[in-house]
């Protein structure tokens, strides 16, 4: 549906735009990443958000539609694991009946095999799948529910299937997955599914990042195209995060999301909502803007766009060009909850 009211441009203190919203729908996941949610921390005693307290599919309605208005191209639903929020495949009609955002999805894929036709029939774009390993003992330890491969890989085929692009997200540890990037190369290459390897970033406050475990991506670029030769392609589109490669042979293409030793901010153009509508600029934030509470007030469509604005022309985040020991340490928001 095309908005009746005219977008207006609005740039940040860097001259950043607004281009994607990612939009958490829940802080909860049935896999415990030991990078993202760590079992210990998230136990039985962790207080999840409350439902009362997660923003309605019409309030996400709303506050997508009053993001269009700035130039919002993407909706990117994440969670912790969005496939759990009940009635997902409804807010994605909601969703692409509203605006004219394409809207995607980031999952671990778990049930994906089971929702990838509601999806794909609801007008879901795409899907970006998360697997960071293809050996079974490798992966089970790191999602440390021992979920298998297996199921992985079926949700990726059904996803397919069903006409849905699919793009492999591998977060890479060292010395806990590294050893299997070039077999996770070997298997997506010439599928169609685009596989991008992610470094690991110290997100949150309870996954001890160190910089001795992120594997750099250009390691990771030298092992495969010891394997297979690959050379660089052009972006996209101006800020996407991933660097592209493709196989020389024909193979298709691999990417790699650099965001510790080559950071992206100056082409950072994402705006992210918490399942509970709080608003906040950077991956790396320690606070945000309560937007559930304006929109439980009563607020209208201008008095949001008003204070998006308001949030927006004072941005000034560049977190992970200015990453050094005393920011690893800060109480950041946790990834499961601000959604990647
Ligand atoms: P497309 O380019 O549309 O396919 O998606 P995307 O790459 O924007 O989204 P995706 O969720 O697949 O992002 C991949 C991962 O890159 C995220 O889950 C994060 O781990 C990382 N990432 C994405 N955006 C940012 C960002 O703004 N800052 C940092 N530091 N990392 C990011
Ligand atoms: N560093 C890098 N990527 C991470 N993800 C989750 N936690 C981290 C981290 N600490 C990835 C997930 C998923 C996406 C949402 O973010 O694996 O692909
Ligand atoms: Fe769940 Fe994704 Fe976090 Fe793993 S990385 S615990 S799948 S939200
Ligand atoms: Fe954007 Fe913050 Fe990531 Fe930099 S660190 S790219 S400002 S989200």
């Amino acid at each position: 549906m095309t908005s009746l009211i005219k977008p207006s441009s609005v740039v940040d203190t860097r001259g950043r735009p607004v281009r994607d919203l990612r939009l958490s729908v829940t802080d909860r996941c049935n896999f415990r990443c030991r990078y993202c949610m760590p079992a210990e921390i998230f136990n039985r005693e962790y207080v999840f958000l409350q439902r009362d307290l997660l923003l309605t599919f019409e309030e996400m309605v709303f506050l997508s539609r009053a993001f269009e208005r700035f130039g919002v191209q993407k909706i990117r639903l994440t969670g912790g694991e969005p496939l759990l929020r009940r009635g997902i495949e409804r807010l994605i009609s909601m969703l692409t009946d509203a605006t004219d955002c394409e809207v995607t999805l980031t999952t671990n894929g778990s049930l994906l095999a089971r929702k990838a036709e509601g999806l794909a029939a609801a007008g879901l774009s795409r899907v970006t799948v998360s697997l960071d390993s293809l050996d079974e003992d490798t992966f089970q330890a790191m999602n440390d529910v021992g979920f298998p491969v297996s199921a992985v890989l079926d949700g990726i085929e059904v996803a397919s299937a069903a006409g849905l692009p699919v793009k492999v997200n591998a977060v890479v540890k060292r010395g806990v997955n590294d050893q299997d990037a070039v077999d996770m190369a070997a298997y997506f290459r010439g599928t169609g599914h685009i596989l991008r390897f992610i470094e690991y970033m110290d997100v949150g406050a309870s996954n001890g990042w160190r910089m001795d475990d992120v594997v750099p991506a250009q390691e990771l670029i030298e092992a495969i195209n010891g394997r297979f030769p690959i050379e660089p392609v052009a972006p996209n589109y101006r800020g996407e995060v991933a660097r592209r490669w493709r196989y020389v042979d024909g193979g298709g293409e691999v990417g790699f999301i650099a965001s510790v030793t080559q950071p992206f901010c100056g082409t950072c153009t994402r705006a992210r909502v918490s399942a509970e509508g709080v608003l906040y600029t950077c991956l790396f934030a320690v606070g945000g803007t309560d937007l559930r509470r304006m929109l439980r007030s009563g607020a209208g469509e201008e008095e949001v766009v008003d204070a998006l604005r308001q949030v927006w022309e004072v941005r000034d985040d560049r977190y992970s060009e200015i990453r050094s020991l005393d920011t690893v340490d800060l109480q950041k928001v946790e990834m499961s909850y601000i959604g990647g």
